[in-house]
This record gives structure tokens, C-alpha cells and sequence, in this order.
């Protein structure tokens, strides 16, 4: 509109400037043609005042030409100065939009990076933000799950498995008192029939009006609460274990202390070889603890050299011989067997745990089978027995702390679980491999591997 107002105004000053222009012009005119003429007729002004009319007319008319210019270059450079100014305002509009940009992506990466499962909540209760850890949470996908009602998605229920719905919806609850809760232990049960341990934190956001939105996030504790079953596991097995001997230890003795005049010398003998055997169930028990314990610190310390595998093993056979008197043990061995580059004390723990589980998962008179190769780089050792096997489902749990097979015909076998976490801790330490080959009814294979010993190695064993 000014600018309109301006030119209008630039155009009505032209037209003045030129008509005096062509006033002052024609003055001249007049005046050059009077003074010329011998005989003038325009007589009604001296030509004197006439040229002077003329010669004001003209420096009026340039005068108000310049005055013009200038202001006209007054209003370029306000304009050019008004311009300046707007594109600094949209430089600033620009970089200030430019770093909203990179915070919203910067945001929108946090959020889908996280570990944990994250959601925002609206005020209407709806989901508008569900990152993808949420979604391998639930096991539904972002677009299903936006625009949600959070109660539909999010269906927890206490440790005890009472479901948490309406006013006591931990969701609820935050938008209801506007207190955050962090770290609350809660079931979420995802699709029809499954659930998931989590720990989750309910952060309501408030503006002027109150809660607007709540931010829940979701941390998956299946692994903390597995830990947390086992050490209860442990506790209870460990009790278990140790109270049976204790107890037999405690007859035993007490039978000895008051009875001792009236016992023959071959009862006597045979009840101090009961507490011997005992005692020695409750030294191993611990010993297998405190491996467990220094396993679990990644402080298993080998002092390996060069040996052969057959030599430890042909000396637990004869070690063991009335342990494991009742089965045949049949060794396979190549003729000539590389070197293995161990330590002594830790392959006989690896050979007895082995050869202990297929001797009692196995029937009585039924073989064991050792065979020792050599493979490339490693010595394989596989222990086959031919009891009834192990179930596939239970082969990835096996070599885990405290994991025992509940079968009717096992259950029955004393043990602790802890026989197979120890040799997998035993052979990583060495750098080797173990596994398992089963299949219910035909038996297992427990193989591992050792490395072999170096020329170097062998030269400094012997
Ligand atoms: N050869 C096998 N055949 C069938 N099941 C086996 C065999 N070896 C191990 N298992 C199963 O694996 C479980 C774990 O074995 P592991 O040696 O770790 O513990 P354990 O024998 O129960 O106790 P221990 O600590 O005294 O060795 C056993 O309880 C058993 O159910
Ligand atoms: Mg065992």
C-alpha cells in the first residue's frame, strides 16, 4: 500500500516537473524570438522578464528533479535497508527451523535407538509415540499401534498375576495423581497367551492445564528375574544338597559317641566310611561351588602344557576304577595322537563330569563310548553313552547354572546342575569348543575340544 502511495506520488511529481519544464522551455522560446525578431509582437512583457521567467521556470523545474532523486534515493536505500533487515530475520527463521530439524531427528533417532521400550501417551489416553523396541516388546507394529488406546496395548498385571485395568492402570494412576514411578516390576502380557517380565516408569509431562501427555517407558527383565529364579533355585539346592550328608554325618557320629562300646569293629569301620564318603560329598559340593563362583568372576586360571588326553584319561579309568566299576568304558584312540596343550587338573574335571553323567543317565550294563581324534588345530574328545537321551528343547539350557532335566527318571539322581557349567567354563578358559549331540531314546554325545600343543610346547613338556 505505501509503495502504491509512493509511486503515485513519484508519478504526479514527474508530470510538474515537466510541465514547468516545458513552461521554463517555452519562456525561452518566446524570449529567444522576441530578442531575435526586428519587430516583436508579443509586447505585454519586457523580454528582460521574460528570460527571467524562463531561466526561474527552468531552475525551479531542475531543482524539484533533483529534490526528487534524492528522495527517491532516500526511499531505495530505507527499502534496500528494509530488505536487508527481512532477509536477516528469514536467515535467523531459517537456522532456527534448521536446528528444530536436526533436534526432532536427533530425538526421533534417540528414541528409536533405545533399548528400551518407549511410548507417548496423549491426554486422551491414545499412543502417539511407540518406538521400536516397544514394538519387539509387544510384538506389534508401529502403525497398528498408533492412535491405540494405551489400555488396549499395555495390559499388565501384578507378580502375583492380578491384572491391573481401569483406575488401578499404572497409566491411570500417573495421569490421575501426576506423580512419576520409575522401576515398577509388572507382567506384560503380549498377544493372547504370552507374557514378559518388565520394569516399567510412568513420567506424566504437565503444561499450564495439567498432565498433557505421559511417557512410559519399558525395560525387558526376563533376564534379571531368570538370575533372580536361579540364585532362588540355588539357594534351595544348595540347602538340599547339604543337609542330606549333614544329616547322615550327624546320625552317623551320634551312633558312634553313644553306642561306640556296643558296636563291632567291622560296624564301627563301616560308619566311619559312611561319614568319610559324606564328608567328601560335602568337600566336592563345595569345591564345585567355589569353581562356580570363580568361573562366574572370569577368574579361571589354567596352567596348561603339553599332554596326551588318552595318558589323563587311561589314569581316571584306573583312578575311578570302582566308581565305575559297573560299565564298560571303551576308548577309541587314533595311533598317533597329537599333544594337547592343557591343564592337567582341569581336562581330569572336564573327563570325570563327563563320564559321571553318562555313567548315571544311563542304565546299569549299558556301554560308554570315549573316542579321542586329533581335528586340524584341536584335539576332539567325545564321551557317548547310551541312556535316554535329552530332549531338544532342553540342549540350549544344559550347560547353564543349575539346570537339571526334570524327568521322572532323573529326578531321582542326585546332582546340583552344576557338573556341565563347570566344564563349559573349563573349556572357553582353554580356548576349546563343547556341545552336545542328542536325541531322546538313542543316547548323548557330549564332545569338546582342546587346542594342540605347539612343537615349541611339546619340546618344553618333555
Ligand atoms: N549324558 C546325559 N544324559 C542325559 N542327561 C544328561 C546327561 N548329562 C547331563 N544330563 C542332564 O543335564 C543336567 C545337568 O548336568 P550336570 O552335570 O550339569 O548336573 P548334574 O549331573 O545334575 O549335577 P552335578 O553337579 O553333580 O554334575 C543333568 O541333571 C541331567 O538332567
Ligand atoms: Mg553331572
Amino acid at each position: 500500500m505505501r509503495d502504491r502511495n509512493d509511486v503515485e506520488r513519484a508519478q504526479w511529481q514527474l508530470w510538474a516537473v515537466a510541465f514547468v519544464m516545458i513552461c521554463g522551455l517555452a519562456g525561452a522560446l518566446i524570449f529567444v524570438a522576441t530578442g531575435t525578431a526586428p519587430t516583436s509582437r508579443v509586447t505585454f512583457l519586457p523580454s528582460s522578464a521574460l528570460l527571467a521567467i524562463a531561466l526561474g521556470g527552468l531552475v525551479t523545474a531542475f531543482t524539484m528533479y533533483a529534490i526528487d532523486r534524492e528522495r527517491h534515493l532516500h526511499r531505495l536505500a530505507e527499502r534496500l535497508l528494509r530488505e536487508q533487515v527481512d532477509a536477516e530475520q528469514m536467515g535467523t527463521r531459517l537456522k532456527y527451523l534448521h536446528e528444530l530439524t536436526r533436534e526432532r531427528d536427533t530425538n526421533a533417532a534417540l528414541l528409536d535407538g533405545s533399548a528400551d521400550g518407549i511410548a507417548v501417551i496423549d491426554k486422551d489416553f491414545e499412543i502417539i509415540r511407540f518406538n521400536r523396541s516397544m514394538q519387539k516388546l509387544c510384538a506389534l507394529a508401529g502403525t497398528d499401534a498408533l492412535g491405540k488406546r494405551a489400555e488396549e496395548v499395555f495390559r499388565f498385571a501384578t507378580a502375583d498375576g492380578s491384572p491391573l485395568e481401569g483406575a488401578m492402570h499404572p497409566i491411570r494412576v500417573a495421569a490421575t495423581d501426576g506423580i512419576a514411578r520409575a522401576g515398577v516390576e509388572l507382567r506384560l502380557l503380549v498377544g493372547e497367551d504370552k507374557e514378559r517380565w518388565v520394569s516399567g516408569t510412568f513420567s506424566p509431562i504437565h503444561d499450564a492445564e495439567g498432565t498433557s501427555a505421559i511417557l512410559i517407558s519399558l525395560r525387558d527383565i526376563a533376564e534379571q528375574k531368570e538370575q533372580e529364579r536361579m540364585h532362588r533355585d540355588f539357594v534351595s539346592m544348595a540347602a538340599h544338597e547339604l543337609r542330606n550328608p549333614l544329616t547322615a554325618i550327624k546320625g552317623f557320629t551320634r551312633t558312634l559317641m553313644l553306642k561306640a562300646d556296643m558296636l563291632s569293629d567291622e560296624r564301627r569301620y563301616e560308619y566311619l566310611s559312611m561319614v568319610n564318603e559324606q564328608s567328601n560329598r560335602l568337600a566336592h559340593l563345595v569345591e564345585d561351588l567355589m569353581r562356580v563362583s570363580r568361573i562366574d568372576a572370569g577368574r579361571v586360571t589354567i596352567e596348561p602344557r603339553a599332554l596326551d588326553v588318552a595318558e589323563t584319561l587311561a589314569g581316571l579309568l584306573e583312578q575311578f576304577r570302582t566308581k565305575w566299576s559297573a560299565r564298560e568304558i571303551v576308548v577309541t584312540r587314533p595311533e598317533s595322537l597329537s599333544p594337547a596343550f592343557a591343564d592337567p587338573h582341569k581336562l581330569e574335571e572336564i573327563l570325570i563330569n563327563l563320564i559321571d553323567n553318562a555313567v548315571k543317565y544311563s542304565e546299569a550294563g549299558s556301554r560308554v563310548e570315549v573316542s579321542i581324534a586329533a581335528d586340524g588345530a584341536e584335539v576332539k574328545v567325545s564321551v557317548r553313552d547310551h541312556g535316554e537321551g535329552i530332549p531338544a528343547e532342553e540342549i540350549p539350557n544344559l550347560f547353564q547354572k543349575f539346570a537339571r532335566i526334570a524327568s521322572p527318571s532323573t529326578s531321582e539322581i542326585p546332582g546340583t546342575g552344576l557338573g556341565l557349567y563347570i566344564v563349559k567354563g573349563f573349556v572357553l578358559a582353554h580356548g576349546g569348543r563343547v556341545w552336545v549331540d542328542s536325541s531322546p531314546g538313542d543316547g548323548s554325545t557330549f564332545s569338546f575340544t582342546l587346542p594342540v600343543a605347539s612343537a615349541r610346547e611339546t619340546a618344553h613338556a618333555v
